[in-house]
């Protein structure tokens, strides 16, 4: 969702800089962008609905010079996709310009208070009110940064904000409340965006401001106040990730790039963390002592779209193997649920992102509720990453597709260690035991790639049926959370109506639904429920359903009965979901492909979703 870059430095020609920051924010999802750059007394502004090419295009040859410079792609909340409702925005004067993510909750009480005073708006936006409030305090206190810290005293809601202004043309302001702001520190220069991805190719060095933190920097440095402006000390990070990782590396697209990194993502995740010839796994980050681990009693893993179904993968293998009672919650129902939790209790927020916001808030609730906390997270110092009492990194590099894939096989990844992790403390597993969990987990990377070669084949598979309006996607036991993830994949990217069922449930209504039209994807790897798969799919089938089936290779059964196999390498039945998922992203993939969506940043979805 919104993205916003921030440049001040050494550098003569700012828009550039500006403009590719917002290229590499694009995957977040947005619906217009803008620009304001402060050159020779004058804020210079162009913002157009559409991608950021139709921007580049009004702004023609670009814009050449200037001091500092901010950009922003929107998403819309408040007020339609208009030119005019792109930011920036401006106070009356056309002297202080401001982009901002988030949402001002209070604003129609302040843009009447506000217009009472005399202010003049031109747009319908939630974000204009900031421009308009600092504004107001500019005139009182003459200092920008002052005047912005008693505006934002004012606001409820949520913001990453960043303010130029005429009057201190050498200053951009920073704010963060609930939406993240990165700044990153290079040789005489900072460019501030919403999450490091701009900031890799001019510097590793990153301070994220926290909830309430105003940043002011010039040309000679930064400082970080708090709304009342006492100083902050800021760690400086390093990124551990290098700017070839968010490229496309002659993939056609970011997702299909992100389905083929996954050998090296899964291996990444485990990294370090297995010790095979001991049947350990070790974590360097949980702060959570083995003493407090022990005493857990009930686990709540919790989190949004495709982290979730991941969290329910997550469930299985936990409980599995720990027996202690785990239940999975979407974080927008958690939070608002009146949970039951106590110190017995370990809450596990699951997040690519770490700042989807309604996860944020159930990791916030189960905390004030007494929980322990753990964050299975990929960027590194994020929002959530910087809460939880401890955590487990994905380390899979950035993704950029909007629809997850190396995330989630990752995600399924951490949690497996995890529970072997807390199943060897609590004396579940014997070291036999989890020398073997650990060797299926280290045979995956090879067995994914086996998957991957398949891709022409399920390319032909697409090409006969990408027409259907609707899927249908079953499977059972673990492999049910990957019949939603499956049909969810498909959806967002190919706007084809798919839904995911347990495949007994089928009975209970879908079979209504199944004609020679309907094309049903089985799950059907041979596991404990293997023959009671076997008896769905005939039931499809006597409905001249289409059946494409996911299966082990050697399964010549299978092929009597479905129309189309894709043929997958065993493992156990813990791990088999990270495989029986792959296939199933490459058909989503290549069906969106043929129908020419845009699959990297499709329609109304956005990456990281920081509204409720
Ligand atoms: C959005 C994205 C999904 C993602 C979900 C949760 O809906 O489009 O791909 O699964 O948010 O995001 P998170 O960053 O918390 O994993």
């Amino acid at each position: 969702m919104c993205g916003i870059v921030g440049y001040i430095g050494k550098r003569k020609d700012i828009y550039p800089v500006l403009i590719k920051g917002l290229k590499r924010l694009e995957y977040r999802g947005y619906d217009s962008a803008g620009v304001a750059i402060i050159k020779d007394g004058e804020i210079i502004s162009e913002k157009k609905i559409g991608k950021i090419k139709e921007l580049e295009k009004k702004v023609g040859k670009g814009i050449i010079g200037g001091e500092v410079g901010i950009a922003h792609t929107r998403w819309a909340t408040h007020g339609g996709v208009t030119d005019e409702n792109a930011h920036p925005h401006f106070d009356c004067n056309n002297k202080i310009a401001i982009v901002h993510n988030g949402i001002i909750e209070n604003w129609q009480t302040l843009k009447k208070l506000l217009e009472e005073e005399g202010h003049k708006f031109k747009t319908n936006t939630d974000s204009e009110i900031l421009a308009h409030l600092i504004e107001k305090y500019y005139k009182e206190v003459k200092d920008l940064a002052k005047a912005t810290r008693l505006a934002l005293k004012k606001v409820i809601g949520a913001y990453g904000l960043l303010v130029i202004s005429l009057d201190e043309p050498d200053k951009l302001v920073v704010a963060r409340k609930g939406s993240p702001v990165a700044i990153g520190i290079g040789k005489a220069e900072y460019i501030v965006a919403s999450d490091a991805t701009p900031i890799l190719e001019y510097t590793k060095k990153v301070i994220y401001l926290d909830d309430e933190e105003v940043a002011v920097i010039n040309h000679e440095g930064y400082k970080v106040v708090d709304l009342e402006n006492s100083d902050k000390e800021k760690k400086v990070n390093n990124l551990d990730w290098d700017i070839t990782m968010a490229e496309k590396m002659g993939y056609d697209t970011f997702m299909l790039k992100e389905i083929f990194e996954q050998p090296d993502s899964i291996t990444n995740t485990f990294r370090g963390r297995i010790i095979p010839e001991e049947g350990k796994i070790k974590f360097g980050g949980l702060n959570i002592s083995d003493e407090e681990l022990k005493g857990v009693k009930r686990i709540i893993i919790s989190a949004c779209g495709t982290a979730y179904y991941a969290c329910l993968i997550g469930e299985y293998i936990i409980e599995n193997l720990t027996e202690i009672p785990t239940e999975v919650e979407y974080a927008s129902e958690f939070r608002y649920k009146k949970p039951v939790i106590n110190g017995d209790c370990l809450f596990i927020a699951v997040t690519q992102s770490g700042e989807t916001t309604d996860t944020l808030f159930a990791l916030r609730e189960a905390k004030n509720l007494g929980a322990k906390t753990l964050g299975i997270c990929n960027v590194v110092g994020s929002s959530i990453a910087r809460e939880v009492d401890g955590g487990i990194y994905l380390h899979s590099g950035p993704e950029i597709g909007v629809a997850s894939t190396k995330a989630f096989t990752s995600m399924i990844v951490a949690q497996y260690l995890f529970g072997i992790y807390l199943a060897e403390l609590i004396g579940k597993v014997d070291t036999k035991q989890t020398k073997e969990l650990i060797y299926e987990l280290q045979q995956l990377p090879d067995s994914v790639r086996r998957i991957l070669t398949l891709s022409d084949e399920i390319r032909e598979i697409a090409a006969k049926y990408q027409d259907n309006r609707n899927f249908l996607y079953l499977g059972r036991g673990n492999n049910f959370p990957i019949a939603l993830e499956g049909a969810l994949k498909l959806k967002e990217i190919s706007y084809i109506h798919a839904e995911g069922y347990p495949a007994a449930e089928m009975k209970h209504g879908p079979i209504a639904l199944i004609d020679e039209n309907m094309p049903v994807v089985f799950i059907a790897t041979k596991d404990k429920v293997y023959e009671k798969i076997m008896s769905n799919m005939q039931e499809v089938k006597a409905r001249k359903g289409k059946i494409i089936a996911v299966a082990n290779e050697g399964d010549k059964e299978i092929a009597k009965i479905a129309d189309d196999v894709i043929y997958i390498p065993k493992t156990i039945d813990l791990l088999n979901p990270i495989l029986t998922v792959i296939p199933l992203q490459l058909l989503a993939y290549h069906i969106a492909q043929r129908k020419c969506c845009d699959v990297d940043k499709p329609r109304n979805l956005a990456k990281s979703v920081t509204v409720e």
